[in-house]
Parts: structure tokens; C-alpha cells; sequence
């Protein structure tokens, strides 16, 4: 997680710096700061705990080069002390990092051995004394050997005290690279400079940049250089702002208008090939993490559903416990909004060393999943910022229809259903309904805990129901298979408790509202969310009927419910505390 980002130019180096790291603020927002090198090839530091954005200065002298970094605590508490940039033992070579160094406390014991003095808790901190150990080769050759060093999946950014320019490596995060007109960037994720220039160079893992006159590729194991390919980015800097709206998530919400119809704009043939592949695979397997792996769960109901077949979910932090089960002949499909996710890239690693064949579900194009993945279908959802996932989950959930459908070979049966389903989510998403859900939340939001409940195709929809919740309102959501809550949950219900319940018009519709009206005996507060109208719901919101595709529908209304429940109760909704957006730690 953290943010971390490069500048050099002709630009007022810290000042982009500091616009950039509020683009980035979504990967980490407890503490931030920025290094110089100012006029004398003096680094020049600020650092702040909490928020980047209220910021329009950074206080530092005008300078060409910068580095910055915005922060998710993992080593050490908040605290100014543990904001990045971190230094070496005389403040010559400067540091920022995202990762985790999982040999940090004996590469601390060795160098406290030969007299480092650490000034922080943090895991960073060695880097810089190692790179001063490594200082007379050059920062180049300083970064790359104490990256030899270093294990773990990180990215690194370093200056020093009289080098005109930066060094960044990758062993594990994100890092890109952004070509501007005599300017360069180096960042996380792009939004940090698509203000600047859509044209990047992404760097793989083991490889470092050099930015002196102009960015040059070496690898970090041999040294040499390498060649790397210039990608345009299709986004444009305005898809990655709130435009009118007051938060991310609910312009991302309203997207939803379109993003489902461009979501299903693949290649159809594409779509037929992959189909085949599942229908001839030994064993598929879906994968990935939080609302994601809620998606892939949604793909095992979806495929048993439309085409009578079975697929394996499995979360991604469990996937290598499956190892065992992979051959040659089987597929892994991973659907994640970053393409970034460590534990997802674990997976895929897990699955590589079986020689599985990996498709992936993606929103951001050039992401490390998508360009480990022998096919990736891209979701087209455009920048995706509120950290709680809303527009990529349904694009998601449309291109497992496609699959599914394309197994059967009625693809075209599968794309009518989505369009049906597009269309009426355009007409859901008005200002009436909203109201209508903005009521529902100022009568629940003093309440505790809600639970949820679906069954079938909506029961993975429950338990995503329950992460939005939670993310983004604070209150404790738990979401539960409607069969399952009289094995134990059900003491959980007192008199007010509020039970959403997911339904649809299908088979298990009797035994949902069955479900309900244990609930409901026991003094629970009934909100019904489905296409028809039962005596049982003290609230309902309607959804409409738009049979397999149900948990597209349905999953709309509770992300709206989240939404206004945590704007009622003050939640920092893009930005929920403890949380980033792309989870880039095991
Ligand atoms: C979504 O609301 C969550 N913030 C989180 O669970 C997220 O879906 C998960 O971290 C996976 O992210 P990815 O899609 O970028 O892989």
C-alpha cells in the first residue's frame, strides 16, 4: 500500500510532487512527506501526519528533482518520526518505499552492528543505511546492491546529496513510469501524473530506472540494461476526479449507467475462445481478494446456474493451499479492479509453477496481473479511486455472464440479458430512488450491526453487501447464507436489528422470506431488496427483474445504503481509516 512518486523537470519539482501524492492519497492517507534537492544539491524535507489534501504548499524551495511518498502504516505507528522520506546516518541519501522488507529486523540488527543509528520504527529505514554501506559505487549501483539485500515485494524510490536525479527500483509494487515532454514521473499508479502525459513505461519486477537526463531501464539482478515498450493510457484526467459529485464512490456508483454496457463490449470471439478453454480445462478455478474474490464466488453460482458446470472459488490469500489441484491443464482466472493485489500476483505465481494457464479480469490495463496473464480481458470501468469497489464489481460480474453464457455457446442470449440489465440500472440509478435509499439510511444509521442474507446467486452478494457496509459506514455488517442463520447467528437478533435481505424471482425466493421471517419473529427490522413486494419488509427497495443477473442489480442499492450511512454518520468515505485500495502487502 502507500503511495510513492518521482519527479524531474522543468516544473517546480515538490509542488508536482505534492499534486501527485493527493491523486495517490487513495493507496495510503496517514502521514506524508516530500524531499528536495534543492538549488545546492541540498535535499530539502517536509513531513506531515494525516491528510495531503488540505495542503497547497509544501514550504520547500523551488527544485527539478522530488521525491514523495503518502503513507499506510505498517512498521511503526503514525507519527511524524515514521513519515518517509527516511536517511542515512549523515541526511546525504534520502528514501521512500512501498512494500514490506520481511528481513528488516536482522538487516537492522547487522547494520545497528556496524554503527547505524535508526531514527525511525519503520522497515524503510535500512534501505537508506544500506544504500549509504554501497554509496561509493554511485547511487545506481548503491540502490541496486542493497536491493540484493532487501527481501520482500517492495518499491523504492532514493535520492542523494549532489545527484541530479533519482533511482527507483521494483522487487514486488507497483511503480510506472511517465515520459512527458523533458519531464519525468515515476509513481505507483498513473492518475498520480495524467495530468502531465498519458505515454508510460511500466517496470517489471527486478528492474530498476535511473532518471538522470532521460529514464533508463537496467535489471536489478545483472545490471544490464533492458528495453522497455511505451504504452498510451486511454484514460483521461478528468474520468480520475469527482467532477460534481462530493465523493468518489458516488459518482463511481452512478457510473454504473454505463460502465456495465462497456464493460461487455469485449471481443466476442475473445469471450468464445476462454469459454472453450474452461470447457476444456482440468479444472477452473476463480480467484481473487475482498469484493473481488466476492465476484469470483458470485462466478461459481453464475457457472452452476447458466451453465450447469462447475468452477472452484478459492480467495486468493488460500489459493497456494490448493497447489495440490493444479496441472497443467487447468485454468486460473483472477479478477482484480488494480491488477495489483499481492496476494492475487501470489496466486498467480502459485499457479505459474504448475504451468497453468492464467486469464484475468482487469480494470487497470499494463498492471502487473495483466501482464502476467497469458489473456486478459480488460473491464473498462475507467479510474476506479473510492477505495470501496463499485463500478469494477458489476463490470466484473457482466463478463463472468458473458463466460458463463459462452460455455453453453449462447453468448448472444448472455448479452441480450446483460444489455436488459444495463438499461435498467440506467433507469434505477434517478434521483427518486436515491432519496428513497437516503431515507432507509437515517433510519438505520444509529444502529450497531446489520446483517444480510441472500441464498444462491445472491448469497456471495450478502457477504459483499457486508464489506461495503463495513468499509464505508463503520457499523459491523456480517452477511450469511439465509440457511445458515438459524446454526447460530440468529441470537444475534434483537428487537430493531436490521436484516437485509437480497432476493430475486427464483426458485429459492420462498425459502429467503422464510429465512426473513425467523428474523422478523425474532424482532429484526426486515429491509427486502428484490423485484417484488412482500408482506414480511418493513423497508423495500426494488430492484428490477432481471432473473440471472440479480446480484447486479441488487448489489447496487446496498452500495448506496453504505454510502449514504456513512455520509450520515461522518465517515471518510473514499478514504475509510485502516484501509487502502490496492492492497500490495501479503
Ligand atoms: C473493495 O470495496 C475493497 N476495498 C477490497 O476488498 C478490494 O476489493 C480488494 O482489496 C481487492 O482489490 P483489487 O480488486 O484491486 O484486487
Amino acid at each position: 500500500m502507500c503511495g510513492i512518486t518521482a519527479y524531474k523537470g522543468k516544473g517546480d519539482a515538490s509542488f508536482v510532487v505534492m499534486e501527485a501524492l493527493k491523486k495517490l492519497e487513495y493507496r495510503g492517507y496517514d502521514s506524508w512527506g516530500i524531499a528536495s534537492l534543492g538549488a545546492e544539491g541540498i535535499i530539502e524535507t517536509v513531513k506531515n501526519v494525516g491528510k495531503i489534501s488540505s495542503h497547497t504548499e509544501t514550504g520547500l524551495r523551488q527544485s527539478s528533482v522530488a521525491i514523495g511518498h503518502t503513507r499506510w502504516a505498517t512498521h511503526g505507528g503514525v507519527s511524524e518520526r515514521n513519515t518517509h522520506p527516511h536517511f542515512d546516518c549523515g541526511n546525504e541519501i534520502a528514501v521512500i518505499h512501498n512494500g514490506i522488507i520481511e528481513n528488516f529486523d536482522e538487516l537492522r540488527r547487522e547494520l545497528g552492528g556496524r554503527g547505524h543509528e535508526f531514527r525511525s520504527e519503520t522497515d524503510t529505514e535500512v534501505i537508506a543505511h544500506l544504500i549509504e554501506e554501497f554509496s561509493s559505487l554511485g547511487l545506481k549501483e548503491a540502490v541496486r546492491k542493497a536491493m540484493e539485500r532487501v527481501k520482500g515485494r517492495s518499491a523504492v524510490i532514493a535520492i542523494k546529496k549532489g545527484y541530479d536525479g533519482f533511482v527507483a527500483a521494483r522487487t514486488g509494487s507497483p511503480l510506472i513510469v511517465g515520459i512527458g515532454e523533458n519531464e519525468y514521473f515515476v509513481s505507483s499508479d498513473i492518475p498520480a501524473f495524467l495530468d502531465h502525459t498519458k505515454n508510460v513505461m511500466y517496470l517489471d519486477d527486478d528492474e530498476m530506472v535511473v532518471v538522470e537526463k532521460k529514464p533508463v531501464f537496467y535489471s536489478l539482478k545483472s545490471g544490464g540494461l533492458v528495453e522497455k515498450r511505451l504504452i498510451t493510457i486511454d484514460w483521461s484526467a478528468d474520468q480520475a476526479e469527482k467532477g460534481e459529485f462530493e465523493h468518489f464512490m458516488i459518482k463511481e456508483i452512478m457510473e454504473q449507467k454505463d460502465t456495465i454496457l462497456r464493460a461487455i463490449n469485449q471481443n466476442d470471439s475473445e469471450i468464445q475462445k476462454i469459454a472453450n478453454e474452461i470447457n476444456s480445462s482440468f479444472g477452473t478455478f476463480f480467484t481473487g481478494c475482498g469484493t473481488a474474490g466476492k465476484v469470483c464466488f458470485t462466478g461459481q453460482y453464475i457457472f452452476s446456474k447458466i451453465a450447469n458446470k462447475h468452477v472452484n472459488y478459492v480467495n486468493s490469500s488460500e489459493f497456494p493451499n490448493y497447489e495440490h489441484f493444479l496441472r497443467p491443464e487447468t485454468l486460473l482466472i483472477t479478477v482484480s479492479q488494480s491488477g495489483e493485489t499481492a496476494d492475487v500476483l501470489e496466486a498467480v505465481k502459485t499457479a505459474k509453477k504448475k504451468g497453468v494457464k492464467i486469464i484475468s479480469l482487469v480494470n487497470v490495463k499494463g498492471s502487473t496481473l495483466d501482464r502476467q496473464s497469458d489473456h486478459t480481458f480488460l473491464i473498462n470501468a475507467g479510474p476506479e479511486k473510492a477505495v470501496a469497489s463499485t463500478k469494477a464489481t458489476t463490470a466484473q460480474l457482466a463478463i463472468l455472464y458473458l463466460l458463463a453464457y459462452a460455455t453453453t455457446g449462447k453468448i448472444h442470449e448472455g448479452k441480450n440479458l446483460l444489455l436488459e440489465t444495463a438499461s435498467k440500472v440506467n433507469d434505477m440509478l434517478n434521483p427518486r430512488y436515491l432519496a428513497r435509499i437516503e431515507e432507509l439510511a437515517k433510519i438505520i444509521c444509529k444502529k450497531s450491526d446489520i446483517y444480510i442474507i441472500g441464498r444462491g446467486l445472491n448469497y456471495p452478494m450478502a457477504l459483499e453487501s457486508a464489506i461495503k457496509v463495513q468499509e464505508v459506514s463503520y457499523i459491523h455488517g456480517h452477511g450469511f447464507a439465509g440457511g445458515e442463520l438459524k446454526h447460530g447467528p440468529l441470537a444475534l437478533i434483537e428487537k430493531g436489528t436490521p436484516c437485509i435481505v437480497l432476493t430475486a424471482k427464483d426458485d429459492v425466493f420462498p425459502q429467503i422470506i422464510g429465512n426473513a421471517m425467523e428474523v422478523k419473529a425474532r424482532g429484526g427490522y426486515i429491509i427486502g431488496i428484490g423485484p417484488e413486494k412482500h408482506g414480511v419488509f418493513d423497508y423495500w427497495i426494488k430492484t428490477p427483474d432481471v432473473r440471472e443477473a440479480s446480484p447486479i442489480v441488487n448489489i447496487i442499492p446496498v452500495q448506496l445504503l453504505a454510502y449514504y450511512l456513512g455520509v450520515l454518520r461522518g465517515c471518510e468515505i473514499d478514504y475509510p481509516r485502516n484501509l487502502a485500495k490496492s492492497v500490495t502487502v501479503q
